[in-house]
């Protein structure tokens, strides 16, 4: 039997990419549609998770840790307060997923997809965003926004080469899953940016809504 869900979207993009300033914004315009939303984010999202975000946020360990970690956390987050949530119908907009595992650990720390496929099939074969929009911006913006934020954490602190390879591992993303992974050109003005996710949101609560009369 086919259980009610509500819609699963993920927002993700380089530190520095703009992300932050619009995921608020995102669960108000859900919100504005009469649509029950739930926000969390990764690494994080419960209690369990959010102390391994700070583990893998400031100490140095090994990539295969720091991979299984990102993981354990996910788990964790799926399993108490993802599903749950979309089970009861509710719009869950999660800041990172695993599509930042792919391109943080796969590109960035160059892991490669291979380990990666094993351990998303094993934490969660049955679920996969409904949409992802990738909020890109070159490097050198990216770098830019970043130099004015506060302290940076262990990602952030990582060379130019790291985050090359990790938006390409972006766009690889985008292009394998061009249905579900949207790319947002986040180096427009923020009301740009609005205006044009703003069509977006609408197509997917229209889609929602057919599949619920059908
Ligand atoms: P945030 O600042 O957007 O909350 O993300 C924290 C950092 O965690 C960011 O630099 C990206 C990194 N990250 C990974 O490296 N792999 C992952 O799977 C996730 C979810 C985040």
């Amino acid at each position: 039997m086919q259980t009610r869900r509500g819609c699963f979207i993920t927002l993700e993009g380089l530190d520095g990419a703009g992300k932050s300033t619009h995921v608020q914004w995102l669960v108000e315009q859900l919100q504005q549609r009469g649509l029950n939303v739930l926000a969390t984010r990764e690494p994080g999202g419960t209690a369990l998770g959010e102390q391994l975000r700070q583990l893998v946020l400031t100490q140095p360990m090994n990539l295969s840790t720091e991979t299984l970690l990102m993981f354990a956390g996910r788990c964790e987050h799926i399993a108490t307060v993802i599903k749950p949530a979309l089970e009861a119908g509710l719009w869950v907009v999660c800041d990172r997923f695993t599509d930042a595992t792919y391109a943080y650990q796969g590109g960035g720390r160059e892991l490669g997809s291979e380990r990666i496929g094993i351990l998303e099939q094993w934490v969660h074969a049955d679920l996969q965003p409904d949409r992802t929009w990738l909020f890109d911006v070159p490097l050198e913006v990216a770098r830019e926004r970043l130099a004015r934020t506060r302290e940076l954490d262990r990602f952030e602190q990582e060379g130019a080469a790291f985050f090359e390879r990790t938006r390409t591992a972006y766009h690889e993303r985008a292009q394998r899953f061009p249905e579900r992974l949207r790319i947002v050109d986040s180096t427009q003005a923020i009301a740009s940016v609005r205006h044009s996710l703003e069509g977006q949101i609408d197509e997917l609560v229209r889609q929602y809504a057919s599949r619920g009369e059908s």
